[in-house]
């Protein structure tokens, strides 16, 4: 999820785009960059780091020039670097283009530019954009060229485009990722979210998947990728930038449980091959040799990372039928742990700079074990440390709370599993069944979303309780302990979780009518235990909250409140329980007036051990 920004009008492009940088860098910070046209003359600077390096590198020079386009990223191919920072430019330099979003068929489309002679200088997708409008400017005018262009790319974008041959216009297109047109006096802005406009007027078109706009100082023309004309509503606005990058929503945290149908479709994008039941996943073919000859799997991380682990060991072992541990990063590292060549060790990180995840990875590596990582920051040290690895692709997660990245990786662990199976046991059938119910896991999700509502009012009926004990077994097991660590994190109760097989070893002396049990319990091959769990539980006056299957209608016979999840493969179950789990810590939060975003105590990253 990157940041664009354009400007045409009549004051300096620079300042304006830099401003507009600034307020989109929550959206992507790892590098920066800017295209003026200046004159006759395209100006392109960009740099690693934050805006600021990129106004530093600026510094004084005089970029004069009233047309320009820039970009905030978030790397999803190619490191973050100068070099793979945007804008990316033609071989002439004439054609400067911003990019956000995903062209799954770079590579075909690189390698016909390379034969047409064409010198690329990154390794990112979307410096093909440039160079595809260049081939086409060759023959048809810039705005036809870019039409020509759009018409060969697959996957999503907001773009903006420049051209020092016909320096009088932008050219903007969306696809999948967001574009809006501010409409200024005699001048336009053109970003990702209305967080970069508003300060310039109130006055936006939002563009719609497939068009593509033309504009100069005097106006503006909408129409389709044929160029056919569109009729496009101004709207009024009325939100504050704050407001603006959170898109409506009162907490970034909200905005990324709701963002998780996009994310989760962004994680599987282009990474499976349905009719084969396989996987594609092309950050670790280079590997695949080593993963067919592994005797062991070892996961690594921390905090909801680590639960996202130990749902991904439950799939490998029941679909992969490979041996898997799950372990604390910062205990692995201090144990003498029985792993070497014939162990894939997997360290997974949203942050990818999670000190005790980078510590074990190093120790396993100094073992001989094969190290993947399953990250979400591209080019951070864990992704750059281990030898393969597959980006969640879930965008940036601003939220302490971690919600988005989670399910994203239990997305990934499933491509992994269907990746590992198919080299071993896994037959065609299973692979393509899993694959099937993967790409219907986004709607489901968001039928969960839409039952928000309810569960706020289940909130609002147990946010004066103190004590919650999360319950769960087998792919499950993990998603109470990951409720009871949002439910912690964000409210500061106590909230424990437990194998809701170990409640009558202990701990179910402490359960009365004032220590709610929230069990999940879908209808899966552990729902008869779960069952009596729950009926142990009630014969204790404890109050229970249940994430049941939709159609199970047994279970409100026994629990206080249910929360209903559609039904899904067992493996996947995890990823559509955790989502009223996600939704109930935050209402809590809310109820119970904390600071939801950045909870006390609590860091994004755990850089320090
Ligand atoms: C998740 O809600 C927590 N903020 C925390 O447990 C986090 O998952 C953990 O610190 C690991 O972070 P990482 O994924 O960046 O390595």
């Amino acid at each position: 999820m990157c940041g664009i920004v354009g400007y045409i009008g009549n004051k300096k492009a620079c300042p304006i785009l830099l401003e507009g940088l600034r307020q989109l860098e929550y959206r992507g910070y790892d590098s920066a960059g800017l295209s003026v046209i200046d004159g006759e003359r395209l100006r392109t600077i960009k740099s690693v780091g934050r805006v600021q390096e990129l106004e530093n590198k600026i510094g004084e020079r005089n970029i004069s020039g009233e047309i320009g386009i820039a970009h905030t990223r978030w790397a999803t191919h190619g490191k973050p670097s100068d070099k793979n920072s945007h804008p990316h430019n033609d071989c002439q330099n004439n054609i400067s283009v911003v990019h956000n979003g995903i062209i799954e068929n770079y590579r075909e489309l690189k390698e016909f530019l390379i034969k047409k002679k064409h010198k690329f200088s990154s390794e990112t997708d979307s410096e093909v954009v440039a160079h595809l409008v260049e081939e086409f400017n060759k023959k048809v005018d810039f705005k036809t060229a870019v039409l020509e262009a759009l018409k060969l790319i697959k996957g999503t974008y907001g773009l903006a485009i420049i051209s020092s041959r016909e320096p009088d216009k932008i050219i903007v297109a969306r696809n999948g990722s967001p574009l809006v047109l501010g409409i200024g006096k005699g001048e336009y802005i053109i970003a990702s979210d209305t967080s970069a406009i508003v300060r310039h007027t109130d006055k936006v078109i939002y563009f719609d998947d497939g068009e593509v706009a033309e504009i100069k100082k005097d106006g503006f023309t909408v129409t389709n990728i044929k160029n056919k004309s569109v009729k496009k509503d101004v709207t009024i606005l009325d939100w504050t930038v704050e407001r603006t990058q959170k898109e409506g929503f009162d907490h970034f945290m909200l905005k990324e449980i709701f963002e998780q149908p996009e994310a989760i479709l962004d994680s599987i994008r282009g990474r499976y091959i349905s009719a084969k039941g396989a996987a594609k996943l092309g950050g670790i073919e280079n590997v695949i040799a080593r993963i067919r000859e592994a005797e062991k799997i070892m996961i690594v991380a921390c905090g909801t990372a680590r639960l996202a682990g130990m749902v991904g060991a439950c799939m490998l072992e029941e679909y992969a039928g490979i041996a898997t541990e799950v372990d604390y990063a910062h205990e692995f590292r201090y144990r003498k742990s029985v792993i070497d060549e014939k162990t894939v060790l997997i360290a997974i990180s949203q942050s990818g700079e999670t000190a005790d995840t980078l510590a074990a990875v190093r120790e396993a590596k100094e073992k001989g074990a094969l190290t993947l990582g399953i990250v979400n920051v591209v080019g951070s040290t864990i992704a750059r440390e281990t030898d393969a690895g597959v980006y969640t692709h879930s965008g940036p997660e601003i939220a302490v709370a971690s919600t988005k990245a989670f399910t994203s990786q239990l997305a990934v662990m499933a491509l992994i599993t269907v990746l590992f199976g198919r080299q071993r046991q896994m037959s065609l059938v299973t692979g393509q069944r899993i694959i099937k119910e993967l790409e219907r896991i986004p709607s489901k999700i968001k039928q969960i979303l839409a039952e928000d509502k309810e569960i706020l009012k289940i909130a609002k009926k147990y946010h004066k309780y103190k004590n919650f004990a999360y319950l769960g077994r087998k792919y499950n097991h993990p998603i109470a302990f990951e409720g009871a660590i949002k439910l912690k994190e964000l409210t500061y109760l106590h909230a424990e979780g437990f194998a809701s097989g170990e409640m009558k070893h202990g701990p179910i002396a402490m359960i009365d009518e004032n220590f709610p049990c929230v069990f999940v319990a879908p209808s899966d091959s552990v729902y008869e235990k779960n069952f009596s769990g729950i009926q142990e539980i009630k014969a204790r006056k404890g109050k229970v909250i249940a994430i049941a299957t939709r159609g199970d209608k047994e279970i409100a016979k026994v629990a206080d409140d249910v929360i209903y999840i559609p039904k899904t493969l067992e493996m996947l179950t995890p990823i559509l329980a955790v989502i009223p789990l996600q939704l109930f810590a935050y209402h809590m939060a809310v109820l119970n007036k904390k600071d939801v975003d950045k909870p006390r105590n609590l860091a994004k990253s755990v850089t320090v051990e």
